[in-house]
C-alpha cells in the first residue's frame, strides 16, 4: 500500500525522503517519488524501486519535501501517475493516500475552469483544487479543498514559498514525528524511527501545519491539542538484524514475541476483557470478524472461545460482514487485525458500532484507526511486522484468544494449571521446532518443484491449513489450497495424482484416527505426502513420504507449533523459487482499500 513522508528541518530534504521511503517499501509499491522545495519545487519521480531513485534523482537542494511510495489503483504504474502531483503552476505538490470516490465531478469542474491534468489519477484533483482555493494562506486553502473531496485520504503539502507542509487525513494514517528544529511526517511509524521516537497521531478530519519549530493541529478550523507519544518499537526491530529477509527474522521472534503478549497480560490483575462483566451487563453472543491471516487466528480463537468458555462464537470475514444480516445488538464483536488500518475491518467496525455492539480490538499498531473506532483495544506484543506475510502478528493474536479464554475457562483445575504449564513452555516448544529446519528445508525443496499443493488439518488445526496454504501461495506463488481434510472427498480428489502434494497437519487429538484414513486415501490417489506430526508418532512414518516433527503439546495450543512450521515450510520453498520474499507481487503490508 501506499506510502507516505515529509520532512522540514535545516537539513537537506531529500537524503531523509529516500532513507525513509526505503523504510516503507515494506508495504509494497510499484512507483516512487519525492518533490523538494527551494524556492521553486522540484520533482522527481518514475516507476522505479526507491534504491533506483536514490542513484539516478538529481541532488535537490532544499530543507522541505515530501515523498511517496505508490501501489497503483487508479491509473496504471508510470512516471507520470506517480506521487507527488501537481497544480497548474507547479507551485503545490501533493501525496495522498486513499481514495477519492467523487474524482469524475471534480475534474470536470476544474477542467471546464482551465485546469490541466496530465495523469490518470484521482490525486491529481487535490493539488488542483488547492490552487483553485489558495487566498494567501495554505492550510485555509487546504481545509476548502478537502470540504468537496468525498473518499479517503491521507495528504501532505507542499507549497513553493511556504516554509510548511500541511498535513491531514480522513480513514487513512498519518502521523508527525517530533524532533529537534527539524519535524517529520509519515503513514507509518518505521518511516521515521532513525529520527524520532516521538509522534503526535492525526485524528480523523485533523490538519496538521508543521514548521521546523511548531506543530498546530487544526480541526473544524480551530485548533486542537493532541497528545504526544513515545514509539515503544526500535529501529533495531524494524531492520533485519543479519537475517536475509524479514521474514525469516519475524519467525524466527516468535519465541519472544510469545512472552512478551503473554506477559503484558499474565502480569496485570485486570482481566483482558472483563466477560462476567459484560454478560451481567446483557452481553448474549460473541462474534469475531477479520481479514486473511488474522481471519485464520479468528478461526483458531471460535475453537479455542468453543472450547474453553463453552460459549458460541462467530467468525465472520470483515469484507463479507456487510452482506450479512444477523441480529447484532447484545453481542461482544472483537475485530482482529495486526495493522489496525485494513479498510474492511475498520468499515466493519463502524456498522458494530453503529448497531450499538461493543467492539474490542485485537490490534498490534499502537494509535491504528481500529484502536480509535472500539471501545477497548488489546494490543498484540509483536513489535513492527516488515514482511508483507504475516508471521509472528499471527501468534501473538492466539495468545490474546487463549489468555481471554483462559481467564473464564470451564476447565477443571487440573486441566487449567496443565494449559497454564504448557502456555509457559510455548516459546521453547517453539524454539524447538525454529532448530528443527533441516527436515524443513528438504521438504521445501522438494515442493518448490509443484505448481498446485493441498493443506489439510481437521478441528482446531483446519485453520492452520488454511493459513499454510495462505502462506505458501503468497510468497513463493504456488497456488496452495487449505482444506477440512474430511471435504477433499467432496471434490478436490478430481485434482489429486502425482504432480499434486498434499500437507497433511496430523494433531494428536480427536481428529488423529478420521485423518490417518485421509492420509491412506490421499496415498491411495499417488499424491506425494508430507506429514507435520508429532514427535512420538509412531504411525505416521510408515505411511507419509516425508515427516516434520513438532513438538508434542496440548492440543489445543498445537496450532502455534504447526503453524511455526508451516511459515517456515512457505518461507524456504519461496526462497528455492527465488521469489521476492518479504514484498511478493501485486501485494501490500496494509491494506487500506476496500
Ligand atoms: C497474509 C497477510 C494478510 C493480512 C490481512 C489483514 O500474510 O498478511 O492476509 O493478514 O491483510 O491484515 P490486518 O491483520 O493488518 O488487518
Amino acid at each position: 500500500m501506499c506510502g507516505i513522508v515529509g520532512y522540514i528541518g535545516e537539513k537537506q530534504a531529500q537524503s531523509f525522503l529516500v532513507n525513509s521511503l526505503r523504510r516503507l517499501e515494506y508495504r509494497g509499491y510499484d512507483s516512487c517519488g519525492i518533490a523538494v522545495a527551494d524556492g521553486s519545487i522540484e520533482v522527481y519521480k518514475d516507476a522505479i524501486r526507491v534504491e533506483t531513485l536514490e542513484r539516478v534523482a538529481p541532488q535537490l537542494g532544499g530543507k522541505v519535501g515530501i515523498g511517496h511510495t505508490r501501489w497503483a489503483t487508479c491509473g496504471g504504474p508510470s512516471q507520470v501517475n506517480a506521487h507527488p502531483h501537481c497544480d497548474c503552476t507547479g507551485n503545490i505538490a501533493v501525496v495522498h493516500n486513499g481514495v477519492i470516490n467523487n474524482l469524475q465531478g471534480l475534474k470536470q469542474q476544474l477542467i471546464s475552469e482551465g485546469h490541466n491534468f496530465v495523469s490518470e489519477t484521482d490525486t491529481e484533483v487535490i493539488p488542483h483544487l488547492i490552487e483553485k482555493y489558495y487566498n494567501g494562506n495554505l492550510e485555509k486553502a487546504v481545509e476548502a479543498a478537502l470540504r468537496v473531496v468525498e473518499g479517503s485520504y491521507a495528504i501532505v503539502v507542499l507549497m513553493a514559498g511556504e516554509p510548511k507542509l500541511v498535513a491531514a487525513r480522513k480513514d487513512s494514517p498519518l502521523i508527525i514525528g517530533i524532533g529537534d528544529r527539524e519535524n517529520f511526517i509519515a503513514s507509518d511509524v518505521p518511516a521515521i524511527l532513525d529520527y524520532t521516537n516521538r509522534v503526535i497521531y492525526l485524528e480523523e478530519g485533523d490538519i496538521g501545519v508543521v514548521t521546523k519549530d511548531s506543530i498546530k493541529i487544526r480541526r473544524d478550523g480551530t485548533e486542537v491539542d493532541r497528545e504526544e507519544h513515545k514509539v515503544l518499537w526500535s529501529i533495531e526491530e524494524a531492520q533485519k538484524a543479519g537475517y536475509e529477509h524479514f521474514m525469516l527474522k519475524e519467525i524466527h521472534e516468535q519465541p519472544k514475541v510469545i512472552r512478551d503478549t503473554l506477559g503484558e497480560y499474565t502480569s496485570s490483575a485486570e482481566p483482558v476483557v472483563d466477560l462476567m462483566r459484560l454478560r451481567d451487563e446483557g452481553i448474549e453472543s460473541m462474534l469475531i470478524l477479520a481479514c486473511g491471516t488474522s481471519y485464520h487466528a479468528a478461526l483458531v480463537g471460535k475453537y479455542i472461545v468453543e472450547e474453553l468458555l463453552r460459549i458460541p462464537m462467530m467468525v465472520e470475514i470483515a469484507s463479507e460482514f456487510s452482506y450479512y444480516g444477523q441480529t447484532l445488538a447484545r453481542t461482544l464483536a472483537i475485530v482482529i487485525t495486526q495493522s489496525g488500518e485494513t479498510a474492511d475491518s475498520l468499515k466493519a467496525m463502524k456498522r458494530l458500532k453503529e448497531v450499538g455492539c461493543r467492539v474490542v480490538a485485537i490490534a498490534n499498531v499502537v494509535g491504528s484507526s481500529a484502536s480509535r473506532i472500539a471501545d477497548q483495544t488489546i494490543y498484540t506484543k509483536a513489535g513492527p511486522e516488515i514482511s508483507v506475510a504475516a508471521t509472528k502478528s499471527f501468534t501473538a493474536q492466539l495468545m490474546v484468544l487463549y489468555w481471554l479464554a483462559i481467564g473464564y475457562s470451564k476447565a477443571d483445575a487440573r486441566r487449567l494449571a496443565s494449559m497454564l504449564l504448557e502456555l509457559r513452555q510455548l516459546p521453547s516448544k517453539v524454539q524447538q521446532v525454529l532448530d528443527n529446519e533441516d527436515i524443513i528445508l528438504q521438504c521445501a525443496r522438494y515442493l518448490s518443484k509443484y505448481e498446485n499443493v493441498f493443506f489439510i488439518g481437521r478441528g482446531i488445526n483446519f485453520p492452520v491449513a488454511l493459513e499454510g496454504a495462505l502462506k505458501l501461495k503468497e510468497v513463493s506463488y504456488i497456488h496452495a489450497e487449505g482444506y477440512a481434510a474430511g471435504e477433499l472427498k467432496h471434490g478436490p480428489f478430481a485434482l489429486l495424482g502425482e504432480n499434486t502434494p498434499v500437507i497433511a497437519i496430523v494433531a494428536r487429538d480427536n481428529t488423529y484416527e478420521a485423518m490417518l484414513s485421509n492420509i491412506k486415501e490421499i496415498k491411495a490417489r499417488k499424491s506425494p505426502l508430507i506429514a507435520l506430526a508429532e514427535e512420538g508418532d509412531e504411525v505416521i512414518g510408515s505411511l507419509a513420504d516425508s515427516v516434520i516433527t513438532v513438538p508434542q503439546v496440548d492440543a489445543i495450543f498445537s496450532p502455534v507449533v504447526n503453524a511455526v512450521a508451516l511459515q517456515l515450510l512457505a518461507y524456504y520453498t519461496a526462497k528455492e523459487r527465488g521469489c521476492p520474499i518479504d514484498f511478493p507481487r501485486n501485494l501490500a503490508k496494509s491494506v487500506t482499500v476496500e
